[in-house]
């Protein structure tokens, strides 16, 4: 069904009768084989959604995570899921890149997306040259004969830049170039990437899709030009997902528009407290006006989500570790998205610009009480002697 609303979008999407049955939600179904009825249903068997032929191609448990992310991304033809966010960049890159072919990427990219195009991609002589995260329409200035593709991450890991996607969208489209946007920070729920021109627009799900910090999923929702490659790459490069995974990122689904406005509320409150902090710096949540690109997501955003990161004013690594072993509710570790809120000392790797401020912590604001969570800030300043 088309025209509903995101909310409706989000519990429907999927669910078709035929696959689920008679329950609620459809179920996990765990398959190699597929048993045909004769030689002639062998041969007419899929692949494509709804046609069994062999585990690799997916089963319903796939095929409804695959049409509701779909569903969110109004123009786009269908969408491939990955084991992992990383996975649902790479595979597209190796899947559209050639040797010698040149990849443009912006500064900011999420570091191990830059290590994917230093090592591998480098290998099958795939140069990535990377642009500042500003650049804006000024991509244009950077394309060469040999430039075959375009990554995009807005806004950006670590410092949050927010990139005018539509506007690079633009100049790639009148070029022929792909554009690859990573929008898991904002999801579909906040920033309409195929409708802004992109042509494959990536999610970690392991992130705000799951939701509960216990998953590694991927996923690519595409426009008709590349759904087919990419699906079909995903087959001949072996990549399955397991379905317990994406029955865990359709269960996620259900729940993201209100996991995410709560998320987007208490990130608010908190970063607003910590600009009036004498020991930070600058802010750079896409929604205040530190951070760089803030006007462009005050232009093509819905909303705001629950990551983002401040600047310890005139602190050494050392203080900054006393104050991130300090807190109290925030865990310390890798990823984001989830229903609890983490913290992180991070350093960017620039190579072609500089990031807007250094001694840097990244927070991701959970689903906690926003009041217990500044109280926890409040008390890690004391302990570290700020
Ligand atoms: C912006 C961004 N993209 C992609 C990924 C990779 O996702 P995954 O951890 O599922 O491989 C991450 C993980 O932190 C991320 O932050």
């Amino acid at each position: 069904m088309t025209g509903r609303k995101i909310d409706t979008g989000l519990v429907e999407g999927g669910r078709r009768k035929e696959w689920r049955g008679r329950l609620v939600n459809v179920p996990v179904e765990r398959a190699s084989t597929i048993l045909f009825d004769d030689v002639n249903d062998l041969h007419a068997s899929g692949p494509g959604l709804g046609k069994y032929r062999y585990g690799l191609q997916g089963t319903a448990t796939h095929w409804a995570l695959s049409e509701a992310l779909t569903e969110l991304e109004p123009g786009a033809a269908g969408t491939v899921l990955y084991p992992s966010g990383l996975a649902a960049v790479s595979a597209p890159l190796l899947t559209l890149l050639s040797p010698g072919d040149e990849l443009l990427v912006p500064d900011n990219i999420y570091g191990p997306t830059r290590r994917f195009c230093e090592t591998i991609l480098k290998r099958m002589t795939i140069r990535a040259r990377y642009y500042d995260p500003l650049v804006g329409s000024g991509i244009a200035g950077m394309i060469t004969d040999s430039t075959r593709a375009i990554l995009l991450e807005s806004p950006g890991s670590l410092t949050m830049e927010v990139q005018d996607v539509p506007a690079i969208a633009a100049v790639a489209r009148e070029r022929r170039i792909v554009t690859i946007l990573d929008n898991t920070w904002a999801t579909p729920l906040l920033f309409r990437a195929i409708g802004a021109g992109v042509d494959i627009s990536v999610l970690a799900a392991t992130k705000y899709v799951g939701g509960h910090a216990d998953v590694m999923l991927g996923a690519a929702t595409a426009s008709g030009e590349y759904f087919q490659k990419i699906e079909t790459a995903t087959w001949d490069l072996g990549f399955a997902t397991s379905p317990d995974d994406a029955w865990l990122g359709s269960r996620g689904l259900r729940t993201m528009a209100v996991r995410l406005r709560q998320h987007e509320m208490s990130a608010l409150r908190v970063a607003e407290w910590l600009k009036e902090r004498p020991e930070v710096g600058l802010v750079l949540h896409p929604a205040l006006p530190d951070c760089p690109g803030h006007e462009i997501w005050k232009r093509d955003f819905e909303g705001s989500s629950g990551l983002f990161t401040f600047e310890l004013k005139g602190a050494d690594t050392a203080v900054r570790a006393k104050f991130v072993d300090s807190l109290r509710l925030f865990g310390i570790g890798y990823s984001w998205g989830g229903y609890e809120s983490l913290v992180l000392p991070v350093d960017p790797v620039r190579t072609v610009s500089k990031p807007p401020a250094s001694n840097l912590v990244r927070l991701h604001i959970g689903l906690e009480d926003a009041d217990d969570l500044i109280a926890d800030l409040d008390q890690a300043f004391d302990q570290a002697g700020r």
